[in-house]
């Protein structure tokens, strides 16, 4: 065998589809790009049989292959491989797309960190492309069952709060770092009882973990403190999502077991640096507390501003969508997960609403636009999606409208920015809020309401986008 039968055997026959892929086959959808070394090595190949070459490495190097033809006499374990290999098909050689089928049997099925080592693993070190996206994973039904989910998702959150409708409004304190623990304690009182007390939540900034000026087991103990006095005088549940992010995993056990302690019900992680065995390990520790998903570093992974975003273009670098970071947090069980909202970017293509979908429908459907495979949940639970990033109360007309009412709006510098301080900016998102459930025109309450702190707001920060860092 050379090496180009090797690579070969890993690409499909044209029209080649998985068989009951549903039950058999776990999915990805990618798409690369051929490097110039590639190009100039081709020798007289074709464009189109390069673009074959790649993707057929793609399969044999994430699934049972390597970049040689090695022994294949006895004993050698050809014969099993050649059987569970992946197969790369649904070639679309005008975009340089394509999709990989690997057999349910190459994976261990509630193994997330084996498995992204696998279909992930290496093939975008690979010198024959330049840039590759994975769009999209597509779990099978097994591996969806061999995961708990979140343990309570959309409704359980709701019950937990007794608030059968409506989003939930929260509050990460700006600047980022600089109040002390009894600061932000204060801060979580004016929050929770100003206005008609009706204010959710309060949340620790990514960076704020364990502070010598800001220590997080006072933190915890002064703010849910506060959080039980305020939901006495004003009979509303209120949340605090505490920050326990920590490399190290007893420590973070440690942390949300003083939250438990404390009578919390939310803890917060950042997921993408804490990892995916931390998340899986949180999660099946059944804490008894929500888990808020926050994912600081994810624009290192997700992040592509070429036009190859949208699947038909040319790419410019290796990325994984947030699509499919999404997709890997519902199934290890987080219960909220920051998405994005559809005013944080200015180039918005339809991501957040589609992440939303991802998140929270049970058959997921293929988007029209943006490249992805849908997903059947099973009998995984729906997440709350979490809208934050440069979001004020002029945005709630639209961002409601677009990502619906299962959503935590996060407002920090769109609340403590408020041009008449902080108890304003709370009067503000009530305002906001309570007028786009009732889908009010926000300019008319404006022209009706001038002096009112909404109007106050939407002065300064308009309607619109702002730009964000
Ligand atoms: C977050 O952690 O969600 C951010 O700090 C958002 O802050 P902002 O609302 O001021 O953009
Ligand atoms: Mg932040």
């Amino acid at each position: 065998m050379n090496q180009l039968a090797v690579q070969l055997n890993y690409l499909a026959k044209k029209g080649w589809k998985p068989r009951n892929s549903e039950e058999n086959y776990l999915i990805t959808l990618l798409k690369v790009e051929l490097s110039k070394v590639a190009l100039k090595e081709a020798k007289g190949k074709s464009l189109r049989k390069l673009f074959e070459d790649a993707v057929a490495s793609v399969a044999s190097e994430s699934s049972t292959g390597t970049w040689t033809s090695v022994y294949s006499g006895k004993g050698s374990g050809i014969p099993l491989s050649a059987k569970k290999r992946a197969m790369a098909y649904d070639l679309d050689y005008k975009n340089l797309m394509f999709k990989v089928a690997y057999p349910i049997d190459l994976f261990e099925l509630d193994n997330i960190s084996g498995l992204l080592a696998g279909i992930v693993g290496n093939i975008a070190g690979m010198k024959m492309v330049s840039a590759m996206r994975v769009y999209d994973i597509r779990f099978p039904k097994k591996m969806i069952q061999a995961f708990p989910g979140p343990k309570f998702g959309v409704q359980g959150v709701r019950k937990l709060l007794k608030k059968k409708k409506g989003p939930f409004v929260v509050t990460v304190p700006k600047p980022k770092i600089g109040r002390t623990d009894k600061e932000q304690a204060d801060l979580a009182r004016v929050l929770f009882t100003s206005g008609n007390g009706t204010y959710d939540g309060i949340k620790d900034d990514e960076n704020l973990t364990n502070l010598e000026f800001n220590q997080y087991n006072k933190r915890c103990k002064l703010v849910l403190n506060e959080l039980r006095k305020a939901e006495k005088k004003t009979g509303n549940k209120k949340f605090y999502l505490c920050n326990t992010t920590h490399s190290n995993l007893d420590k973070m056990v440690e942390r949300a077991n003083l939250i438990k302690k404390n009578g919390g019900i939310f803890m917060m992680m950042d997921v993408i640096t804490t990892g995916f065995s931390a998340v899986d390990t949180i999660r099946r520790r059944n804490l008894g507390l929500a888990i808020h998903a926050h994912r600081a570093m994810h624009g290192f992974m997700t992040r592509d501003n070429s036009p190859g975003v949208h699947g038909n273009g040319k790419l410019n670098g290796f990325s994984i969508s947030m699509v499919t970071i999404a997709k890997l947090f519902r199934l290890l069980g987080v219960d909220s997960l920051h998405g994005g909202s559809p005013l944080a970017k200015m180039e918005d293509y339809g991501e957040a609403e589609y992440i939303q979908k991802v998140l929270q429908e049970k058959e997921n459907k293929p988007h029209k636009k943006i490249p992805s495979l849908g997903q059947n949940w099973h009998n995984i639970k729906p997440v709350w999606m979490t809208a934050s990033g440069g979001l004020h109360p002029g945005d709630f007309e639209f961002v409601l409208d677009k990502l619906g009412e299962d959503i935590i709006l996060q407002c920090g510098g769109g609340l403590l920015g408020h041009p008449n301080g902080v108890e304003a900016g709370v009067i503000a998102i009530e305002e906001a809020r309570e007028l786009a459930m009732k889908k009010g025109s926000f300019k008319k309450f404006v022209k009706d309401n001038p002096k009112s702190e909404l109007a106050n707001a939407i002065n300064l920060w308009g309607y619109g986008p702002r730009i964000v860092y």
